[in-house]
């Protein structure tokens, strides 16, 4: 068709490039304002490509508001100034509640109306960069950055390759000014921030620090083709200078106009009154922080009515009228004190940034992970630096960037230790892992300590009440060495140890009795064996039905476990190969730690395999088979209900296999709030997503 039309006469071509323009912005507007995409993309590519075909064909029909015209143009120099029509202010700030009951109360005071509650329209505050965006006859003919508030940058080309911004208004969707500066803020949603950052990666280019920077950086490319391939957002709070149309009456009112006028507002807004409400806003939009696809730092509080808000006016160059009420920051610049090591329980060295204690995410930070030594080098980090710390929500802290400007001239690089600082082991680090080890095992207390608390773990012998500030106790004051110490210790000792009262130090041997009586899998697996995790150790004792059998299981034998590959079977031969830990195992069966076991007559093939390969004329009873038999499950994010573990069980009950990461062999993910790369991967691979609602209802089937 496109051909056909490209030889047209233009009032054909004319009317079908209208059309097109047309067809394409509504669906713009769909995917990128609404999130409701009503086409596939190569539908959308499609129409776009019979758009450019015709416009070539008939460049008398090129115009500026053409979909086309969002793919960037030509490279600029610099960006031109640009003069404000009307000032781009700042606003005050209110970091605490009082703050806020301050604000209100001068609202109140400076409309003379102390004892009424005033009408506030709320807002997140983005946490991106203000630009101000000119329609002349409802067409967009430039846009700008905030500068000092008066000149601004001409970002106009960049800005067209916005999706959600409209290039051009229609009076169908409300009154359209002769002139109309729509206000509001540029950012790069979480979802394209990590995107853009996985693929910067994946080319070995610089990480962008956060969705912020990655904005500023695109915003302020000279060459648009290049903002184009990145994935920008809008969203409209505010105007500018109107002419030619009278304004609504109210800020919530201008939102619903703008909104109606097919700019991207936030749904995350309220007209609430008084006091009490702006405080409960923050605190339920500071709760689903995590939650929400931008980053924000803050609310913003602003009178809802004009004519309140004029009364008010401005003081400096801020309003009185409009605060911003700020969380804590997720972000502090500190400095790189030192890298220590830490000793995980196989042995695993963590390096661990030492940092000048600041205040960052709502408590003082003075340590924050490094993950290992290729991502030191990475970050390219150096012991004297001043880096960017973060800490979103409950997430542990971590070392974001590093500010190379201030480093100081005697930066020092990070050594790994040659030696254990625990235990004085060789560290050493095989060939085509990123992960150094200590070689001490369970000689070091490091280990030690973290062997231990695996162990009393809940999903393997749960001894209730060990945890880590009683493992580290015991263990340094030499009472425990390995698991089967656990069984020996006495009142006495116990109770001699730090904040131990004799009633809680009963309660522990009470617990440690109890645990006397287990699983042979929850016992293997608590054994922490590298590579044995609960679902091998699960495999494992269905295969061989007592422990003798595994200890003594060739690798060959190992082999023939189901999902028990060549470096789980060698693991596994390693430990039982080392005299000292068949000696805990047999002292902690001497201790009275016990479970079911059964005979191991020879590789009996499970149900499961025999259904597998029943032929009809097998005369085998079928095993119950549901939704989740036989299949790979992964779970991911926090699920409404249930925890982790319980909704483990009710799988593994089902049938299903629990997995860690998603790959092609995943059936299923089970995601919950807050689910990040897995979802998305599984989105990527097609793998069926259910929630937990969806997930119990299958189970029932
Ligand atoms: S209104 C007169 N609303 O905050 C007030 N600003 O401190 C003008 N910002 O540069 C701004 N979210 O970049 C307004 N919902 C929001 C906002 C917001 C973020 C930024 C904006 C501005 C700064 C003012």
């Amino acid at each position: 068709m496109s051909s056909d039309l490209a030889a047209a006469t233009s009032p054909q071509a004319a009317m079908r490039a209208t059309e097109l323009r047309t067809i394409l912005e509504e669906h713009l507007y769909r995917y990128h304002v609404l999130d409701q995409p009503t086409i596939a993309d190569a539908e959308y590519d499609a129409l776009f490509n019979e758009l450019t075909a015709l416009e070539a064909a008939h460049p008398e029909l090129a115009v500026a508001d053409s979909p086309t015209q969002r793919v960037g143009s030509k490279v600029l120099d610099a960006f031109a100034p640009v003069t404000h029509r009307v000032p781009m202010l700042s606003m005050g700030n209110a970091f605490s509640a009082e703050d806020a009951q301050n604000f209100d109360r001068r609202c109140r005071e400076g409309l003379g109306a102390v004892d009424e509650q005033i009408e506030y329209a709320c807002e997140p505050k983005f946490d991106g960069l203000a630009i101000t965006l000119v329609y002349v006859d409802g067409v967009f003919v430039q846009g700008a950055t905030r500068g000092d508030g008066a000149v601004g940058e001409d970002v106009t080309e960049n800005l067209r390759t916005v999706r959600s911004i409209p290039l051009s208004l229609s009076a169908t969707h409300g009154v359209v000014p002769k002139l109309l500066e729509v206000r509001g803020e540029v950012l790069m949603l979480k979802k394209d921030f990590q995107r853009l950052n996985e693929r910067q990666a994946a080319k070995g280019e610089k990480l962008f620090v956060n969705p912020r920077n990655a904005a500023a950086g695109t915003l302020r490319q000279l060459d648009s083709k290049l903002v184009a391939q990145r994935p920008l957002a809008f969203f409209a709070y505010g105007v500018g200078a109107v002419e030619g149309a009278d304004l609504p009456k109210s800020h919530s009112a201008m939102m619903a106009w703008l909104e109606a006028l097919r700019f991207p507002v936030t749904r995350e807004r309220r007209v609430v009154k008084g006091l009490a409400d702006l405080l409960d806003f923050y605190k339920d939009i500071g709760a689903r922080r995590p939650q929400l696809p931008f980053e924000i730092d803050g609310v913003v509080y602003k009178v809802n009515s004009f004519a309140a808000q004029e009364k008010l006016g401005f003081v400096s160059r801020a309003p009185r009228f409009a605060t911003a009420h700020k969380f804590p920051a997720e972000e502090a610049t500190t400095v790189l004190l030192g890298i220590d090591v830490q000793v995980g329980r196989t042995g695993a060295i963590t390096p661990v940034a030492r940092l000048q204690p600041v205040f960052v995410g709502g408590t003082t930070v003075s340590n924050a992970t490094l993950h290992n030594e290729d991502e030191i080098r990475r970050k390219d980090l150096k012991i004297g630096d001043t880096v960017i710390v973060r800490r979103a929500g409950d997430v542990i802290p971590e070392v974001a960037a590093v500010i190379y400007a201030k480093r100081p001239a005697d930066a020092q690089n990070f050594v790994m230790p040659t030696h254990c600082p625990q235990c004085n082991s060789l560290i050493e680090k095989l060939e085509g892992e990123a992960i150094a080890r200590c070689t001490g095992g369970l000689f070091c207390p490091s280990q030690r300590k973290q062997a231990l608390l695996h162990f009393a773990g809940r999903r393997a012998v749960d001894i209730e009440g060990l945890g880590d500030k009683l493992v580290e106790q015991i263990v340094d004051a030499n009472l425990v060495r390995t698991p089967a110490d656990v069984y020996r210790l006495g009142l006495t000792a116990l109770s001699n140890l730090d904040r131990m009262a004799e009633k809680s130090a009963n309660n522990l041997l009470i617990a440690i009795e109890k645990s006397k009586k287990t699983t042979l899998a929850k016992f293997l697996f608590g054994l922490g064996i590298r590579h044995v995790g609960e679902s091998t150790a699960k495999d494992l004792t269905k295969h061989f039905g007592n422990l003798d059998a595994v200890m003594n299981a060739s690798v060959e034998a190992l082999l023939e476990v189901n999902d028990v590959g060549p470096v789980v079977a060698q693991s596994l031969r390693n430990f039982f190969d080392q005299p000292h830990n068949r000696e805990v195992v047999e002292q902690l069966r001497a201790c009275g730690v016990t479970w079911a076991e059964k005979e191991f007559v020879h590789v009996p093939p499970s149900k499961q395999d025999l259904n597998r390969i029943t032929a009809p004329d097998m005369d085998l009873p079928a095993l119950a088979v549901g939704p989740f038999t036989g299949k790979t499950v992964v779970l991911t994010g926090t699920l409404p209900t249930l925890s982790r573990d319980e909704a483990k069980d009710k799988l593994e009950a089902a049938g299903a296999k629990v997995a860690g990461s998603v790959s092609k062999k995943t059936d299923f993910v089970i995601a919950g709030a807050e689910a990040g790369s897995k979802l998305e991967k599984a989105i990527e691979l097609n793998v069926t997503v259910l929630d937990e609602a969806q997930f119990l209802e299958l189970l029932q089937k």
